[in-house]
């Protein structure tokens, strides 16, 4: 509970408070028509990881020998990770490991005490417009789907644009209905986020993040607080994304997401990676005993 507390707040901020954010993104930019698919559920051949392969690009966020403290709780140690362009990277973990924080440092949701955070090239600032700016390009996905209870769906989806990147509403409307036709909810466009299911809202979230034409999706446990037969509808919508080429860092307990659409697998344990490997090694061949007996839980 204290988690989801302290996200909503978090993406209230990332969202509502950033007026001095001065980037129009090119709206016709923020859906573009190529890159819609017919319907959100992937042919499961297509789905398939060989599809992508050698698609992975330049660095893109790259994180170099960072530390972070919660008090005397040290909860990230000497982290070090690229993740490339196009690259989907999951990160698996037993409770506790430092996951969320990861996610939370690459954005400054939480600020680090060592090493330095770059994206496409730029380092993270410390606050400020340049910071506005440079977190409006990290796309976020929580557990706990929290849209804005007081705006319709497509209130939520144009929000982050108009008020952020200052794209004018008509065209944030337009871009936003793509955006949510991609995701299969435009018909719930003109209702509230209470009116839909888990499964909707999540989704509604995700586009949320598209809207703001990220150049990487951070995706925390987003399937985590979805009733089971929900699971899947978001799944196939993230699948479809890494596809298309999105760039996304995953942290989830679906192995069959890990399977099939990770470029890469990063294992945490006590703050540390402890290995990294392809799904396909991870997952036959762990080689640390921290992931044999994280894998031997989750795996039954
Ligand atoms: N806001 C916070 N204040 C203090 N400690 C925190 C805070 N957030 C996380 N922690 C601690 O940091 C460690 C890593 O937590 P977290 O990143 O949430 O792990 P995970 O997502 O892998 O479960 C844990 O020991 C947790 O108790
Ligand atoms: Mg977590």
């Amino acid at each position: 509970m204290t988690e989801s507390t302290r996200v909503d707040n978090s993406v209230a901020n990332t969202v509502e408070t950033q007026p001095g954010a001065t980037s129009v993104a090119d709206p016709d930019g923020v859906a573009p028509d190529s890159v819609a698919p017919d319907n959100v559920v992937p042919d499961p051949e297509k789905a398939a990881r060989p599809q992508r392969a050698g698609n992975v690009g330049e660095p893109l966020v790259v994180i170099e020998h960072v530390d972070k403290y919660f008090g005397d709780n040290h909860v990230l140690k000497d982290i070090n990770l690229t993740v490339h362009q196009g690259e989907v990277v999951v990160v698996l973990g037993p409770s506790g490991s430092g996951k969320s924080t990861l996610c939370r440092t690459i954005n400054r949701l939480e600020t680090i005490e060592g090493g330095s955070i770059s994206i496409d090239g730029k380092k993270l600032p410390e606050e400020g417009k340049a910071l506005a700016r440079l977190r409006a390009d990290v796309g976020m996905v929580f557990q706990s789907f929290n849209l804005f209870a007081h705006k319709t769906i497509l209130g939520n989806v144009t929000l982050g644009p108009i008020k952020v990147r200052k794209v004018n509403a008509t065209k944030a409307e337009e871009a936003g209905m793509k955006l949510l036709d991609r995701v299969g909810v435009a018909n719930q466009a003109h209702k509230y986020p209470a009116q839909l299911s888990g499964g909707q809202q999540q989704r509604v979230a995700i586009a949320r993040a598209l809207a703001m034409d990220p150049k990487v999706i951070l995706f925390d446990e987003p399937t985590s607080a979805l009733d089971p037969e929900m699971v899947n509808e978001v799944l196939d919508v993230m699948i479809s994304l890494a596809n298309q080429g999105m760039t996304m860092v995953v942290v989830t307990h679906e192995m069959g997401f890990a399977r099939k659409a990770a470029d890469r697998v990063v294992f945490m344990a006590d703050g540390e990676i402890v290995e990294e490997a392809s799904p396909e090694e991870f997952f036959t061949n762990p080689k640390s005993s921290r992931a044999k007996d994280f894998l031997s839980k989750i795996l039954h």
